[in-house]
């Protein structure tokens, strides 16, 4: 039977460092309560109109596909993870194809919307396409540019101060050596889709508000007049266009449900977690990281955490952790890799690999 692996994979951040301190001097927060409660020491920031998501997913792209050597043209079928999106529509993996240069080739491409989730949810749709026999060389690409819709005052310091850009890339390949992704896991559940959210602008108009009974008036037209929905004055004057996070409860959930889908991945292969070389995963706040790391019961040397460098890169964290390991000659032949995502949604999902 066909399986998949990752032949190449690369990483691309943007040259701009932004420190806590940079962000205490436009908000009231401060780089001890950064640093103690995320973890995070800087992020880095695109550079407005020469960057964007999926500019840097190409950056990132190119590196992968060169280590997987092959060439650009080779690629069948591309795989794009965002939620920071450089249109609304069309989706990154065209626009990527277009700054990649191989729109002649005119291979399928496909955007998914799984936030931090989003790389392993593409791994796993890269893996089923493998194995099925109809691709051979898949780019999948996770990369965010959180810095264009970041609330920049005190009223946005709860999430503006976790999140940064970036790329990674990895490019799947078909092969038919015992090694390479042994499993992915996926999960779901809407319960509580707004916990963490970027709602608006968007087409729902408060239905999802009144369904639950809640109050939301963002300033929408009535039912029978004619008028946008999409983006109104009172979201602009309220700054209702940012993102929205309820900290403390993703938190609780996420420290639930990533050795829960990590275990579900070791027990379908028969291993257990002592068999893990090394783990990734997402880069959600360092002490969630930690928090896993204790009950899977790992070694500091069998995770791998850039957090603090980079914040939470959302889709890119995994791939961009997951190209600095390697290259840091952390991933070796043979090495179990595991990785590990939760986010909003919310989704989560595991992947083991052989490397
Ligand atoms: N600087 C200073 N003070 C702040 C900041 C800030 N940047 N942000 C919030 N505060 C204040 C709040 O206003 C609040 O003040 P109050 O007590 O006067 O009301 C106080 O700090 C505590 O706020 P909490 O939100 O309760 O802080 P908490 O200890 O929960 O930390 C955090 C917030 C870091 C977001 C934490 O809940 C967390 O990490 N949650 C997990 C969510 C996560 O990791 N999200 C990442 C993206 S999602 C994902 O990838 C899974």
């Amino acid at each position: 039977m066909l399986k998949s692996k990752i032949a190449g994979i690369g990483y691309y951040v943007p040259e701009r460092v932004v420190t806590n301190d940079d962000l205490a001097a436009v908000m009231d927060t401060s780089d001890e309560w950064i640093r103690e409660r995320t973890g995070i020491e800087a992020r880095r920031y695109a550079v407005k109109h020469k960057e964007t998501t999926s500019s840097m997913g190409a950056r990132a792209a190119e590196i992968a596909i060169k280590r997987a050597g092959i060439s650009k043209e080779d690629v069948d079928f591309i795989i794009f993870a965002t939620l920071s999106p450089d249109y609304y529509f069309p989706g990154c993996g065209v626009l990527m194809q277009r700054e990649l240069g191989i729109t002649k080739t005119e291979i399928g491409a496909l955007d998914i919307r799984n936030q931090c989730s989003g790389f392993i949810y593409g791994l796993s749709i890269a893996d089923q396409f493998i194995k099925s026999g109809m691709y051979k060389n898949i780019l999948l690409v996770g990369a965010e540019m959180h810095s264009m819709g970041l609330d920049f005052t005190t009223r946005g310091r709860g999430v503006s101060v976790i999140f940064g850009d970036g790329a990674g890339a990895a490019l799947i390949q078909a092969t038919d050596s015992n090694a390479g992704i042994l499993t992915t896991k996926l999960h779901s559940d809407g319960t509580y889709a707004e916990k963490l959210s970027f709602i608006s602008p968007g087409s729902h108009g408060g239905y999802h508000q009144e369904v639950a009974g809640l109050d939301a008036d963002y300033g929408w037209p009535s039912k029978d007049e004619l008028g946008e929905i999409f983006v109104t004055q009172k979201m602009k004057d309220e700054g209702h266009l940012y993102p929205h996070m309820e900290g403390q409860f993703v938190f609780k959930l996420a420290v639930k449900k990533f050795p829960e889908v990590i275990n579900e991945a070791l027990t379908e292969v028969g291993l257990t977690s002592s068999d893990i070389d090394l783990f990734i995963p997402h880069q959600a706040n360092l002490r969630i990281s930690q928090f896993v790391q204790k009950i899977i019961g790992l070694r500091d040397d069998q995770v791998w955490n850039n957090i603090q460098k980079y914040g939470n890169t959302t889709a890119a964290s995994i791939p961009i952790a997951l190209a600095e390991a390697w290259e840091a000659g952390k991933v070796k032949d043979g090495d179990l890799v595991c990785l590990a995502a939760f986010g909003s949604g919310f989704t989560w999902g595991s992947a083991l690999i052989r490397w």
